[in-house]
């Protein structure tokens, strides 16, 4: 048998016929005759089509069709000690636990990734096979057993479930996204499944996002389907399991368990099946309702899936789930809201009371509202209210929506098992109302004309009825947050920027007018976050019913950031009774604890702060807008949460008041004073956010030879595309595509002019690559003005959460070169004409009218772009000026105090000029720097502690300039540039002492 398998290998290759799969019946054949031999009945299937992410060849299944497991086969030849470590058969090492990886010669066998046998069959001369000397019969028969005799291991554990569960989902992604590629005409079932969601679900979904989106719901949903089912549990079976109400779930599993499922993913779903049928679900999902709030096991399985089947989705759809203390925190403050301002006396069990999250993932939310409402029960009934406030009240009036199948199916799941665990199985009629929908999408869906998908559209009538005619009462949840929001149709961007009239006919103007006028905003891109498009949506259904509370759990930046400013004042208006729990936490955000200690987020792996909103709307209330703040490590907070509701919070109360209507403390007498001064942005009109490469690692060097090399390397076509993704982090993005850049690259005529000085940090100047086909946003608008002629520019962030930092550039800058967190702006002193003279005539001062017009009133004439720069830049380095506004500087650009008279602006204009000279390190106090650099490695001597520790904006300078270049020797002029940054800084300390000590700036 061996030598007739050997014999026709050896006569395959020297007919010539090299391809990989003219091999495989060779091998299937072997495996079967000599599981004939053994009286073992198997089935080896070919593998059909094979994407460069799978290429398992053959499945192999024994008695019950259970699978036994794989083959992966490479070519005659091929070195098995390199294809094993491979990334892609690791892969597969770790996913099959009985795997053999093959060159047709040479057998290995793995166990759970581990070596299990190995064998060589055939002796090789030095580069080729001679020929097919027969040697280890009975040790290959040896790993054949053990291949054979498999039965894979029972998956007690929730974890190791999840984890085998999320690589063969990944699997069956990329098949399905190669079964939507192969067939062009989109006839299939398949396609008619993808149009059907990209039409009425998701608009812009790509092949590639569909595939994702069905390949988790058909894990998700094997998974819902094996914890009904209680008999056996196979593929043909398994749309039995799922419950009748659920058309959704039917019609995706109707495709998977009919017999035409393409061969290309049965394998897949076969083995899924099989992972799933013997393990122990009760065990998996036990007595998460009854066993207290410890974690959610549903909800926990499905975050150990996501992290190990794709840690960025998560992120893109903002898949957080909230902590359950803080979910209970919001349930219950609702609960005592909804009975002491709304009057209904059960509170979240009152049979008035209607309830919808609009974003619901897993339920979370909901069931944290049921157990909520089952205690009032019990407390004021007794335990026989129950199942008649489960059967005539929740199932009735509690409501949700999702976007994402796998969440909807696992949340269907997690309140079936829940149900049942309240002795409240749910009959076949019945559902909870968990609907597939995209909330914001306020349409009604037409009866599907593609195949099968009559489901979807009565889900998303179901779904609009509650969107458009339903009163709710409460709206609750925690909405996605993005700031590239994924929800960007038309109509749900046009329905965002709509006033609305209230019940009571009241005009609302929504979050893009304030007072009848547009909000003059360049880039209102924060508006279009999705969490802000959420509250709009409760907002408005609130004051359609004319009452109710919406409560949500979202990023906290919208309680003082001034583009939020219509948003507040239209939630002022709405609402009477706005509670506003800052919970802080902002990753990287300078931002202590009262004591000093750290600030945790309480979402782990979130960077933005937190904050939860309650807004009541009823009439008769008094308006009051009450604030709390949490600074704390996350446990603290957490616990704190746990023990909390709106009742026992410590609230004070705020007076929103225009133009910014700010969610937080203010002093108004200080505010007065220092909106008298001049905006920024009305002295310097002509501004932008600096740079975002996108790509920073590739782009911009502090060596300007590497970075030369980096784009020698980019063009040449020698380097491989994956060469430059994997070593260089060149991946495509939505908008960018390597091979696109690399095209442009070669044939760039202008490549020499890409090469120029960046400002990327304070006071460190790096070359860039500033060629439009790499840099995300170039921002050539306003940075040209940088280029074309002698200028300069000052660089301020809008907000910041560190130190407000300023900075002058005779150079294009980064949009973090002053502020580690926020984004800064650049405002160039003059501005070039498109056309200029190359002698720089023809420039005009970037200074705006009313400016111009104030300082001629208070000076006796209009000073020079010059002078008012270094006016400004002095007052903007003022440390009195820096304290005193210091929270009002952290809220928008600065405003900068009118001089008293000619004499203060001069003299504050003498010390922005000696900064200005300073920091462009072309002052001559610059040319004896005490600082020396004494030896190897980067030790540098006679630097004071206050300068070593000085910050502009989020960086401590020096610290910073040297950890850029920690990993190589500093070149001399690098030496030297550093000896002159410590010495400006020094020198800068000594001037802002002299600015303070000068006349008094601020009244
Ligand atoms: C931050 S998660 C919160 C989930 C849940 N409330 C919890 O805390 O556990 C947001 C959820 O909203 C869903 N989502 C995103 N955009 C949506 C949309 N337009 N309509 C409905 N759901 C959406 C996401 O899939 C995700 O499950």
């Amino acid at each position: 048998m061996l030598l007739e398998y050997l014999e026709r290998v050896w006569e395959k290759e020297r007919s010539g016929d090299a391809r990989e799969e003219s091999f495989y019946p060779l091998l299937q054949r072997l495996l079967e005759r000599y599981a004939k031999h053994r009286r073992r009945e198997i089935d080896v299937t070919l593998i059909p089509r094979k994407t460069e992410d799978c290429l398992l060849d053959l499945q192999v299944r024994g008695e019950a069709q259970r699978i036994v497991g794989y083959v992966e086969a490479k070519l005659p030849g091929t070195n098995l000690d390199v294809a094993e470590r491979s990334e892609q058969v690791k892969r597969y090492r770790r996913t099959f636990p009985n795997l053999i990886l093959t060159n047709f010669y040479e057998l290995r066998l793995y166990r759970r990734d581990e070596p299990a046998a190995q064998v060589e069959i055939a002796a090789r001369s030095t580069s080729r096979y001679t020929g097919p000397v027969l040697q280890r019969g009975r040790e290959l028969a040896g790993l054949l057993d053990l291949f054979l005799d498999f039965a894979a291991p029972l998956r007690a554990s929730a974890d190791s479930l999840a984890i085998d569960l999320a690589f063969r989902t990944r699997i069956l992604e990329t098949r399905i996204e190669e079964l939507l590629d192969r067939d062009e005409e989109k006839v299939s079932e398949l396609a008619g499944l993808y149009q059907a969601f990209k039409t009425y679900l998701l608009a812009g979904l790509e092949p590639r996002e569909f595939a994702d989106l069905y390949a988790q719901t058909i894990a998700y949903g094997l998974l819902v389907a094996r914890s009904r089912a209680s008999g056996r549990f196979d593929r043909a079976t398994v749309d039995r399991h799922i419950p009748q109400t659920n058309g959704i779930l039917r019609q995706v599993f109707r495709y998977v368990s009919l017999a035409t499922t393409p061969p290309e993913i049965a394998w897949i779903i076969d083995d899924i099946v099989d992972l799933l049928a013997p393990a122990p679900m009760g065990k998996i999902f036990d007595r998460y309702f009854h066993g207290g709030r410890g974690r959610d096991p549903v909800l926990y399985f499905y975050e150990t899936f996501l992290q190990h089947y794709d840690s960025r989705l998560r992120k893109r759809r903002g898949v957080y789930y909230t902590p359950p203390q803080l979910v209970s925190y919001v349930v219950r403050s609702v609960h005592r809201l909804l009975q002491s301002r709304l009057g209904k006396r059960d509170g979240l069990a009152d049979p008035t009371v209607t309830l919808l999250d609009p974003a619901a993932g897993t339920l979370t939310f909901i069931v944290e509202a049921i157990r909520c409402a089952i205690g009032a029960v019990r407390a004021e009934m007794g335990n026989g209210g129950v199942t008649p406030l489960l059967r005539d009240h929740v199932l009735r009036d509690f409501h949700a929506f999702e976007l994402m199948m796998a969440p909807y199916a696992i949340g269907h799941l997690k309140i079936g098992l829940i149900l049942d665990e309240l002795g409240y199985p749910l009959a076949d009629d019945e559902r909870v109302q968990l609907y597939l929908t995209n909330a914001l999408e306020m349409e009604d869906l037409e009866q599907s004309s593609f195949p099968g998908m009559a489901a979807l559209s009565r889900e998303s009538h179901a779904a609009a009825v509650i969107k458009n005619e339903r009163t709710v009462s409460v709206i609750l949840g925690n909405p996605p947050w993005a700031g590239e929001s994924a929800n960007r149709s038309e109509a749900i961007v046009k329905r965002h920027r709509e006033g609305n009239v209230a019940a009571d006919g009241r005009r609302d103007d929504g979050y893009f007018r304030i007072d009848g006028e547009p909000l003059q905003e360049k880039n209102p891109k924060w508006l279009q976050d999705d969490y802000v498009k959420f509250l709009r949506f409760a907002q408005r259904k609130i004051d359609q019913a004319g009452e109710g509370i919406v409560a949500f759990v979202t990023n906290h930046s919208y309680l003082d950031n001034p583009t939020f400013r219509a948003m507040r004042r239209s939630l002022l208006g709405t609402f009477d009774e706005i509670y506003l729990l800052d919970l802080h936490g902002n990753a990287n955000k300078r931002e202590r604890a009262p004591d000093g200690s750290a600030d945790d987020n309480v979402f782990a792996g979130i960077m933005q702060g937190v904050a939860v909103a309650i807004f009541v709307k009823k009439r008769g209330l008094e308006k009051r807008v009450l604030r709390a703040d949490l600074r704390d490590s996350r446990d603290v907070k957490l616990r704190w949460l746990a023990k909390h509701d709106v009742e026992t919070t410590g609230w004070t109360e705020i007076a929103p008041e225009g133009p910014a209507f700010l969610f937080a403390p203010r002093d108004a007498a200080l505010e007065e004073e220092y909106r008298r001064g001049l905006p920024l942005t009305e002295i310097f009109p002509d501004y932008s956010v600096g740079i975002v490469t996108g790509r920073d690692a590739f782009v911009i060097d502090t060596d300007p030879a590497e970075l030369r090399r980096r784009v020698d390397l980019l063009r040449d076509p020698r380097t491989s595309d994956e060469a430059l993704r994997q070593d260089r982090g060149l991946c495509d993005t939505a908008s960018w595509s390597l091979k696109t850049a690399r095209e442009k690259a070669r044939t760039d005529e202008h490549r020499e002019e890409g090469f120029q000085r960046i400002l990327y940090r304070p006071f460190d100047w790096r070359t860039i690559f500033y060629a439009d086909y790499l840099i995300e946003r170039p921002r050539k608008k306003t940075m040209r003005h940088l280029l074309v002629g002698r200028n300069v520019g000052l660089i301020v962030p809008r907000q910041c959460k560190e130190e407000p930092g300023a900075l002058v550039t005779d150079a294009i800058i980064a949009h973090k070169t002053v502020s580690a967190y926020d984004i800064n702006s650049l405002f160039p002193l003059y501005l070039y004409p498109e056309e200029g003279r190359l002698d720089g005539s023809g420039r005009a001062g970037n200074i705006g009218r009313r400016a111009r017009r104030l300082l001629e009133q208070r000076l006796g004439e209009e000073p020079s772009p010059e002078l008012l720069l270094q006016f400004v830049y002095a007052v903007l380095y003022s440390p009195a000026y820096r304290r005193r506004y210091a929270d009002l500087l952290r809220a928008d650009f600065p405003r900068i105090p009118l001089p008293r008279d000619r004499g203060a602006f001069l003299e504050l204009a003498g010390f922005g000029a000696i900064l200005i000279d300073l920091h462009l390190l072309r002052s001559d106090r610059l040319d004896r720097p005490r600082v020396r650099f004494e030896g190897e490695g980067q030790s540098f001597d006679g630097i004071d502690a206050e300068v070593w520790e000085y910050r502009i904006g989020g960086y401590q300078v020096l610290d910073r300039w040297l950890a850029a270049r920690a990993k190589r020797a500093l070149r001399f002029d690098e030496i030297e540039e550093f000896r002159r940054i410590a010495a400006a800084i020094r020198e800068t300390i000594e001037v802002q002492r002299r600015i303070d000590a000068a006349r008094p700036l601020i009244p």
